[in-house]
């Protein structure tokens, strides 16, 4: 790595200008004259989608492995899994002279609309930050960058170039940042590409708090931030907030504004420079890992294999998997023939090869008669005969597995789904063809949840393949023939339907603005809080066989808040097959002073169980597993108290439970002020004591007020405390007769003074 800070002091401002953006649609501007090399990116996530020519914009891309999308990835649960798929990246982007991978993305599935939601994880941070962070590493451990994107607030595609996405500060810290924070954290990615929205009434290409105060300060990213593509509209704003590399190039008026500004004294130079240095750190660390060669095709597909089985949700089962003995099966949905595996946008990969589901059934169903109808059309059109020939193809058959996929143009970048549901010519399909064949396994394709209440009581099995990637065919034989046992569990709710979904009423805004009024309540956080049914659970997933759960330990049973926890259960597989089980640990507050959802995922773990086995799973819960974002003083706080450890199989299977008492460490300043409430005052830690004692005063004071000296408290049918709780010391005083020799503000501030002083 040659001394970045040398190369700085020698270059031109014009060089430095043409360096803060791109030279052409993927590549970086080079400084030959100091050999500065040319650095090329292209996008990700779930493969390598590398254009023929490097120079353009183009849909002509070299031939790499389509991976399954993230939704697949997240409900494997096996961070492992996803380091071992970012390794194959890795590996394909050296083999195609890609020096940074933009992904993975870290977004949120506010709604189940989104999208964009098949390139996003979760609904649960926690949980979309380790899967970020793991395949972080895995690409990076290539000597390959990565992109996390898009940072931040970009939870839907309507107007996601301009759209102002509203939302409260604990809201953007405890939901929205976190995912960010720790793959940032853990995963050290090489770039961050910000978002096209803007963040309360902030374009994020020019928000210097995300992209400066956060992200490049409090969370040590030391990196380089680049724009999506397009996403700045005043260059010189954006290097003010932090913005250090704009893509796509070439862009000579930046280059020129950028020029001009420096030399008319608007921009300081040393603003310009830091991100100059920022991007040499990049692109040299970029040109030290030698490029080219090849990957390993077959390798690769049959890693994209392993894990998209790893990802499917098998749902609902009566017994019927895995299929045994089937003589004859009917294989019905064009989806078995032409398998959608992927969404649309710039994550689109041209596939080394597809595996096709009929074709990898036929090959695991051995002497089995094996016939096939279309079902549905490619459009939305209804076509009854098309119904009427699968329920013949089906009715005669030992099983029949039917393959639906949502039409690709539903899911996509660049536009939402209008509604959560199957084509009327599925669900009618789905119908007909379980009342013809009650053995009816539905097997589904799509990127995000779908609603099933019009026909979920049909089949006998329902399994969630997801977009599986150019595998994926091969991997639903793998699951619904038993040779592999399935363990995916939900990374987001399936919802009964779309109007119980959390951000139903304020999706996705009108006017520009989006407002994020449900808060910290998205995903299980709404629905448990709540109490609203769900069609399946955050966490959800079956297997072929079953688990017990028993001996729960925590490392202590009171602690203090930086020192930890360390939660033990041990886990047993019941039955009679070898499997998976995802042990999920979830924390519950049981009273804190700001509100907080019922529970909260804080810790996972996946582990692989021969029947009668058990394994003792250990998982670590740290200061922040127990914190909640307090803007009032702009930290994460912990309070004195007792929580709930909860230890389940999804989130509505908690199968143990115990309560520890956690100890705050913090030394909160004072935020009283002379319009805190008596409730305020107790519940301050340095509040308390002052008050505590004249408290009782005041209430004897205002009783005397309210209804004389003689009269009981309850004169006025009312609990006089119960009342002055709620109101400001100040106004309590204003109400007490004696207090003459002193204004009640006096008064007040001087209790505040002695509640600071402590
Ligand atoms: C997308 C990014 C992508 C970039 C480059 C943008 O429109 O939002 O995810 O990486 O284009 O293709």
């Amino acid at each position: 790595m040659p001394d970045i800070s040398k190369i700085l002091a020698q270059m031109t401002l014009e060089e430095k200008a043409a360096l803060c953006t791109g030279a052409t649609a993927w590549t970086s501007t080079p400084v030959e004259r100091l050999g500065v090399p040319e650095m090329m990116v292209t996008d990700g996530p779930h493969g390598v989608r590398r254009s023929s020519d490097v120079r353009a914009i183009s849909s002509d891309t070299l031939p790499a492995t389509c991976f399954p999308t993230a939704s697949s990835l997240a409900s494997t649960w096996d961070v492992d899994l996803l380091k071992e798929m970012g390794r194959a990246l890795g590996e394909e982007c050296i083999a195609l002279n890609v020096d940074v991978l933009l992904g993975p993305g870290a977004n949120m599935k506010r709604s189940p609309l989104c999208g964009r939601n098949f390139e996003y994880f979760s609904e649960d941070p926690y949980l979309a930050g380790e899967m970020a962070a793991g395949l972080i590493q895995g690409i990076q451990s290539k000597g390959v960058g990565t992109s996390l994107k898009h940072y931040a607030a970009n939870n839907q595609e309507f107007q996601r170039f301009s759209i102002n996405a509203e939302m409260d500060e604990r809201t953007l810290r405890e939901i929205y940042l976190p995912a960010f924070e720790t793959a940032v954290k853990k995963g050290k990615p090489w770039t961050v590409m910000c978002s096209y929205n803007k963040l309360n009434g902030i374009r994020a290409s020019e928000h210097r708090k995300l992209l400066v105060d956060i992200l490049k300060e409090e969370w040590g990213f030391e990196g380089l931030v680049v724009s999506d593509w397009g996403a700045v509209r005043d260059r010189i704003a954006s290097l003010k907030g932090g913005l250090d590399w704009e893509m796509p190039g070439p862009k000579d008026y930046r280059v020129k504004a950028v020029v001009d500004a420096v030399r008319s004294g608007e921009l300081d130079e040393a603003v310009l420079d830091e991100s100059v240095r920022r991007i040499l750190g990049i692109v040299f660390r970029a040109a030290e890992t030698p490029k080219g060669g090849k990957f390993n095709i077959d390798a690769h597909h049959a890693l994209a294999r392993k894990i998209s089985a790893e990802g499917m949700v098998l749902l609902k089962n009566n017994g019927i998997l895995p299929l045994k003995n089937a003589q004859h099966i009917a294989v019905i949905g064009r989806a078995a023939e032409e398998p959608y595996f992927q969404g649309g946008g710039s994550s689109h990969i041209n596939p080394t090869k597809v595996a096709v589901p009929f074709v990898e059934l036929k090959q695991l169903a051995g002497e089995a008669e094996v016939t096939y109808a279309e079902g549905y059309p490619e459009d939305d059109s209804f076509q009854q005969a098309l119904i009427e020939q699968a329920v013949e193809v089906a009715q005669p058959a030992d099983v029949a597995l039917l393959f639906i996929a949502l039409p690709s143009y539903k899911e996509s970048e660049g536009y939402d789904r209008p509604d959560l549901d199957l084509t009327a010519q599925q669900v009618a399909l789905i119908q007909a063809v379980c009342r013809a064949q009650p053995k009816t396994v539905v097997i589904l394709n799509n990127g995000s949840a779908v609603t099933m209440s019009e026909w979920i009581d049909g089949p006998a099995a329902v399994l969630e393949a997801w977009m599986m990637g150019q595998a994926g065919g091969g991997a639903i034989a793998d699951v619904l023939f038993g040779k592999v046992n399935p363990s995916g569990k939900l990374a987001e709710t399936f919802p009964i339907k779309l109007s119980d979904t959390p951000a139903y009423l304020n999706f996705p805004g009108s006017n520009g603005v989006v407002r994020y009024s449900e808060g910290i309540y998205i995903g299980y956080r709404y629905y448990d809080t709540k109490e609203m049914p769900v069609l399946f659970p955050f966490g959800y997933g079956l297997s072929y066989t079953t688990f017990a759960y028993s001996n729960l330990k925590t490392s202590a049973q009171r602690f203090k808040d930086v020192d930890g926890l360390t939660v033990s259960v041990d886990v047993t597989n019941t039955g009679s097959l070898a499997g998976k089980e995802t042990v999920q640990v979830y924390v519950r507050d049981i009273q804190s002073r700001l509100p907080r959802p019922v529970k909260e995922l804080k810790g996972f773990a996946k582990v692989e169980l021969k029947p009668g086995e058990t394994k003792t799973v250990s998982i670590p819960l740290n200061f922040r597993a127990f914190a909640y974002f307090d803007p009032r003083y702009n930290q994460w706080v912990t309070e004195d108290g007792d929580f709930e450890i909860l230890v389940g199989a999804s989130s509505a299977d908690i199968r143990c439970k115990t309560v520890v008492a956690l100890q705050s460490t913090l030394d909160l300043p004072c935020m009283l002020d002379r319009e805190s409430t008596a409730k305020e005052w107790m519940e301050d830690p340095r509040g308390k004591p002052v008050i505590e004692p004249v408290l009782k005063k005041m209430e004897e004071g205002m009783r005397k007020m309210i209804g004389g000296e003689d009269q009981p408290s309850d004169s006025l049918g009312m609990d006089i405390m119960g009342m002055i709780m709620d109101m400001p010391v100040v106004s309590i005083l204003h109400f007490q007769a004696d207090a003459v020799d002193r204004t009640p503000e006096e008064l007040v501030d001087g209790l505040l003074a002695q509640a600071r002083a402590r």
